[in-house]
C-alpha cells in the first residue's frame, strides 16, 4: 500500500485528506509536515497519520514515505518538488504546478531522470462529468465547437499579505482561478493560436485581480475567459457548437452538465456526484498510475500542464507581471 506524506497543513491539505479518509482510499497516511509542529500534531491526531513533523525536511528524509502531496502556495512548489525528487519520492502537486513553464520543464525533466511519477492536481480534469462530457463532444453531440466561455470570479476582501494578493506567493487571479478557465478552453478547443486580454492590477501589490482573456483559434473559433478576485460572477462554463450548446455550472468542481440543441431542448443530462468532495478522483487516478509504473497520469499529461503554464506565461508577459522569484 502506498505511503503518503503531506507538506503544508492548510485548507487544501484538509480537503485532500478528507477525500482519502472518507473515500476509504487504500493508502497509508504516513506523515504530515508543517512548519509548526503543533499544527502537524493537530492534523496527525485528527486524521490518524502515523507521524507528525515540524519541518518539511524531516518528511523528505522519511524513507518510509513513497509519495508526497505538495499543499503549499505555488511560489514554493518548484524548490519543494526538486527536493522531493532528490529524495526519490513520487509527487502530487497542487495547481498551479509551478509559477512558470521553465520551472515546470525542469521538474518534469528531473523526475523522469529518477523514474518518478509527478502530477499536477488539477482536479477538474479528473471529474467524471468532465470526462463524459468530453466523450459526447468528441462524438459530435453538438457538432463542431464554435465558442467556449468560462468565468471563475469571486469578490474577496483580503489583506495584502494573503497569498492571492502577494506577489512573493505567486498571487493573482490568473494562476489561482484563471488556470481553471484556461484548462476548460484547452479541454474543448485545444491550444489557442493567439491570445488577447485586458487586466486590472492590484494598486498596492501589482498582481492581477481581474481579467478578461480571449483565445483565438482558426476558423474564427474563440474562447472568452474571465477570472477575478474583486467581483462575483456565476462560475459557469458554456460550450457552443453548431448543433447545440452545453451549460456546466460550477464548472471547475462540476457534478453535472446539460447538453441542449439549438432550440433549447435538453439532448442529454450528465450527472456524477462526488463520493466525498471531488478530490477522490484525482487521488485514485494518481495511485493507479503509480501502481502501474507510469511516470505521468493519463488525465493530465506533463505536456498538458506545460501547455497551460506556457499560456499563462504569455498572458503575464503581456501584462508585465513578473514574480520576484523569476
Ligand atoms: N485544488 C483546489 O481546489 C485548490 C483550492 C485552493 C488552493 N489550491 C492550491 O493549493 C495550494 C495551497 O493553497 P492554500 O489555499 O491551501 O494556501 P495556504 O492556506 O495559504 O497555505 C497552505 C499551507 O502552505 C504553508 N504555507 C503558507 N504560507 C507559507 C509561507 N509564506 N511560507 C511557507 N509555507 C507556507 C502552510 O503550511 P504549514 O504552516 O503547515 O507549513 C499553509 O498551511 C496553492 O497552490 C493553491 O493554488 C487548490
Amino acid at each position: 500500500m502506498l505511503k503518503i506524506g503531506i507538506i503544508g497543513a492548510g485548507n487544501i491539505a484538509k480537503t485532500f485528506i478528507e477525500a482519502v479518509v472518507k473515500g476509504n482510499i487504500n493508502v497509508t497516511l504516513e506523515a504530515i509536515a508543517s512548519r509548526d509542529i503543533l499544527k502537524a500534531i493537530e492534523y496527525k491526531n485528527l486524521y490518524l497519520f502515523k507521524k507528525a513533523y515540524g519541518s518539511y525536511q524531516e518528511l523528505y528524509n522519511d524513507t518510509e514515505v513513497d509519495l508526497i502531496y505538495v499543499a503549499t502556495p505555488h511560489s514554493f512548489h518548484y524548490e519543494q518538488m526538486l527536493e522531493i525528487i532528490d529524495h526519490n519520492k513520487h509527487i502530487i502537486c497542487e495547481k498551479p504546478f509551478t509559477i512558470n513553464s521553465s520551472q515546470a520543464e525542469e521538474v518534469f525533466k528531473r523526475a523522469k531522470e529518477k523514474n518518478l511519477f509527478v502530477m499536477e492536481a488539477l482536479w477538474t480534469r479528473f471529474l467524471p462529468t468532465i470526462i463524459e462530457l468530453r466523450e459526447h463532444i468528441h462524438g459530435g453531440i453538438i457538432g463542431e465547437i464554435i465558442k467556449v466561455e468560462a468565468n471563475f470570479c469571486f469578490k474577496t476582501d483580503l489583506d495584502r499579505n494573503h497569498r492571492l494578493r502577494n506577489p512573493k506567493l505567486g498571487g493573482g487571479a490568473l494562476l489561482d482561478l484563471g488556470i481553471y478557465t484556461i484548462t476548460f478552453a484547452n479541454l474543448f478547443l485545444g491550444k489557442p493560436e493567439s491570445i488577447e486580454s485586458k487586466v486590472i492590477k492590484d494598486e498596492e501589490t501589482g498582481v492581477d485581480i481581474d481579467e478578461e482573456i480571449v483565445f483565438k483559434y482558426k476558423d474564427n473559433k474563440s474562447a472568452i475567459l474571465r477570472s477575478s478576485i474583486i467581483k462575483d460572477l456565476p462560475s459557469v462554463g458554456m460550450i457552443y457548437g453548431e448543433k447545440g450548446y452545453v451549460v456546466v455550472n460550477s464548472f471547475h468542481q462540476t457534478q453535472s452538465a446539460i447538453i441542449y440543441d439549438n432550440n433549447g431542448r435538453i439532448i442529454k443530462s450528465i450527472e456524477h456526484h462526488h463520493k466525498v468532495n471531488g478530490f477522490e478522483f484525482e487521488i485514485l487516478s494518481a495511485i493507479d498510475s503509480i501502481e502501474k509504473g507510469r511516470l505521468e497520469d493519463y488525465h493530465i499529461k506533463h505536456l498538458e500542464t506545460l501547455n497551460i503554464i506556457k499560456q499563462m506565461d504569455d498572458i503575464r508577459k503581456s501584462w508585465d507581471l513578473i514574480y520576484p522569484q523569476e
